[in-house]
């Protein structure tokens, strides 16, 4: 019940503050995946975690994040608790050698969040920040779609950008989210997503090479020269940096003012602006930094999460399975798709003019189809390379206008391999490109007919991928999703849904208030503040239902606004559900939530 203050407040409109008591502690560690010996990367207090609840006072959730790379992958344990005490027993469990209390990492006040309301906002919505031990961060807004302390927030940050380029910086950042949320991969949930552009100028342009970083506020820099991860120096400079931007920075990502592709994930992603490939890059460590999912691709380490599985029986999106391709409504059934993959290789290898690169395999010869993919760099003419599999010239085009940037190959051929031996050989026939030319991998996949192998998008199924010592797993469809084919801009129906519900973990349907409740001409109004969702697709896309003293007002349903007689005297619930075909289950309740209030009669 709201006493009388409340109900003035609620008439007063004013945003409801979550206090800082209120707020859950959330810890963040890295475990090493080989010691399992943790380290505290972040603690903070954040708005809300809608998992945690009368019953469930902790929740932890672990990721494996750089999936494909196991020399640099590190395991992410995310632990939210109502207070510290439950916080420091969780802890204590997943980390057991770890000797510290954790009284000291604890903040007792919310960093950031609540000087974010002190932040004085110049005419053009930018922002001058600068907090002892935290380098300068002129704050942009990109996209914003509600208040920080309801959404999740993703803040790039600047690498390798002087001063000049700082316009720059907010345009490879604005097109980079535009690529990214504009009209495909997060477009759906980008009502429950707020994108910052976080500026600080370096004293030198662009990013590292060999190993070296430059003099730039986090040190990007590649281990070569040649296109793969770009890598940080300075961790502990951008975590300061996120943190003092409090609600604002959930997600931080490093932008490296280089124009080819680079990138990785981990504790911070890491992107350029490539034009062909930064969003490509971004998209897909977002997937695994936000959703918590694994690789779909052949040839990593760890699979994890709602699109994989060990065993047929038991699917994460056993919902998501097609009907049966003879228009019947009953469910495939759960077959795996027959193929195998016979070589894989990630060579990351520099090519010459005079020895080619070459390797045999083995096939069984019970396949019908194949397929060879590779990804190249620093060739951007077909002449340059001929691509040979059992001396025959396989027929490959550079991506129009690709240049020196990588990008990935497909060609598959419907003519089955015999049983033996082959070999692939990528022989440069330029020696201009010498130094540049890069072969980063190669995977050749062998499938059965197409009665054996469904391999039509949209199809869901069970689809056999091969991890980096050949191991087999399951993933939802052939390569309608960005985890495999990162090319693709789109996440899977079990992506989809996983981040959605993800999202709502951190985010209430109701924004502030909740409910505004005012009076007008002798009637009490009622009204719900909801996070709202436009365009097209989902312009209603809320489920609405009044009560009022526990009787339901069928006439209401789906309206936004209830109106009752001035003296009206009781409770009003409205409950609200967010009706997305992406999410099919829901067994938590993310989608949906109430508000209750008491009203005393005063609107006469
Ligand atoms: C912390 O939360 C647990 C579970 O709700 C509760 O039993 C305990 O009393 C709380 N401790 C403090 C110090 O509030
Ligand atoms: C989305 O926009 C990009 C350009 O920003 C375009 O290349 C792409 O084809 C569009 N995708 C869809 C699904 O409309
Ligand atoms: C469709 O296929 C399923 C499973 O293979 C079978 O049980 C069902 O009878 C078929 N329906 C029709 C209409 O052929
Ligand atoms: C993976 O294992 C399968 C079957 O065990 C085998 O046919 C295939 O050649 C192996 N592939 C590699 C790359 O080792
Ligand atoms: C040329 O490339 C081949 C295959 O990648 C490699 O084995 C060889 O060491 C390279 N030679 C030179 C001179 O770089
Ligand atoms: C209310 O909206 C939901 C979701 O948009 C819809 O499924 C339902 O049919 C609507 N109900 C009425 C009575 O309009």
């Amino acid at each position: 019940m709201l006493s009388l203050a409340s109900l003035l407040y609620l008439f007063l409109f004013l945003p409801l503050v979550i206090s800082d008591d209120a707020r859950p502690h959330e810890l963040t560690i890295h475990r090493d995946i080989h010691t399992r010996r943790c380290t505290i990367v972040r603690a903070r207090r954040i708005p809300r975690h809608r998992r945690l609840s009368g019953e469930h006072h902790a929740f932890g959730f672990s990721r494996i994040l750089f999936a494909g790379d196991r020399d640099r992958a590190v395991e992410q344990v995310t632990v939210s608790a109502t207070n510290a005490t439950t916080l420091q027993d969780h802890f204590s469990q997943i980390c057991p050698d770890f000797d510290n209390t954790l009284a000291e990492v604890l903040p007792t006040t919310v960093t950031g969040a609540s000087q974010q309301d002190a932040f004085t906002l110049s005419e053009n919505g930018n922002e001058g920040l600068s907090q002892e031990g935290v380098i300068p961060l002129e704050v942009t807004e990109i996209t914003v779609s509600g208040p920080s302390s309801n959404r999740v927030d993703v803040t790039f940050f600047s690498d390798g950008y002087c001063a000049s380029e700082r316009d720059k910086f907010i345009s490879d950042v604005t097109r980079l989210v535009k690529e990214i949320s504009a009209n495909q991969t997060f477009h759906s949930v980008a009502p429950l997503l707020n994108f910052w552009a976080a500026f600080t100028p370096s004293e030198e342009s662009g990013v590292g090479v060999g190993g070296v970083p430059k003099n730039t506020p986090f040190g990007l820099y590649r281990d070569g020269t040649e296109l793969r991860g770009l890598y940080y120096a300075k961790p502990e400079v951008a975590r300061d940096a996120c943190n003092s931007l409090g609600d604002r920075c959930d997600y931080a990502v490093l932008v490296g003012n280089d124009p080819l592709y680079g990138g990785i994930g981990g504790e911070f992603v890491t992107v350029t602006p490539s034009t062909v490939n930064g969003a490509l890059v971004l998209r897909h460590e977002l997937g695994h930094s936000i959703i918590g999912v694994g690789e779909e691709y052949d040839g990593g380490f760890a699979y994890f999460g709602p699109n994989f599985a060990h065993d047929a029986q038991r699917l994460p999106w056993a919902h998501w399975l097609s009907t049966v391709p003879n228009g019947s409504s009953s469910p495939r059934t759960r077959r795996i798709e027959r193929s195998i993959m016979p070589f894989q290789a990630y060579p990351w290898t520099i090519l010459n003019a005079t020895a080619p690169w070459r390797s045999v395999f083995h096939s069984s010869g019970t396949y019908t189809r194949h397929l060879v993919r590779f990804s190249l760099s620093g060739l951007p003419a077909a002449h340059q390379l001929s691509v040979r599999l059992d001396g025959k010239d396989l027929p490959w085009a550079p991506l129009p206008g690709i240049g020196i940037d990588r990008w990935h190959y497909d060609i598959h051929r419907s003519d089955a391999l015999s049983n033996g031996q082959h070999e692939v050989v990528f022989k440069l026939l330029d020696a201009e490109q010498e130094g540049t030319a890069q072969l980063c991998s190669v995977e050749i996949l062998e499938y059965g007919t197409e009665d054996e192998f469904d391999a039509r998008p949209g199809v869901y199924g069970v689809f056999p991928t091969f991890s980096m010592d050949n191991k087999t797993t399951y993933r939802p469809t052939n390569e309608d999703c960005l985890m495999r084919l990162t090319v693709s801009p789109h996440f899977c129906s079990a992506c989809a849904e996983a981040l959605w519900l993800t999202l709502l973990e951190h985010i209430d349907l109701f924004e502030e208030s909740g409910l505004d409740v005012y009076c007008s001409q002798l009637h009490t109004i009622i009204r719900t503040n909801l996070v709202p969702f436009s365009g097209e697709e989902q312009e209603h896309p809320y489920k609405i239902q009044w009560w009022f003293d526990g009787n339901i007002l069928d006439d209401y349903t789906n309206h936004t606004e209830l109106m009752l007689t001035g003296d009206a005297h009781g409770e009003v619930a409205v409950h609200v559900r967010l009706n997305i075909p992406e999410v099919q289950v829901d067994p938590e309740k993310l989608l949906s939530s109430e508000r209750r209030v008491w009203l005393l009669g005063m609107c006469k």
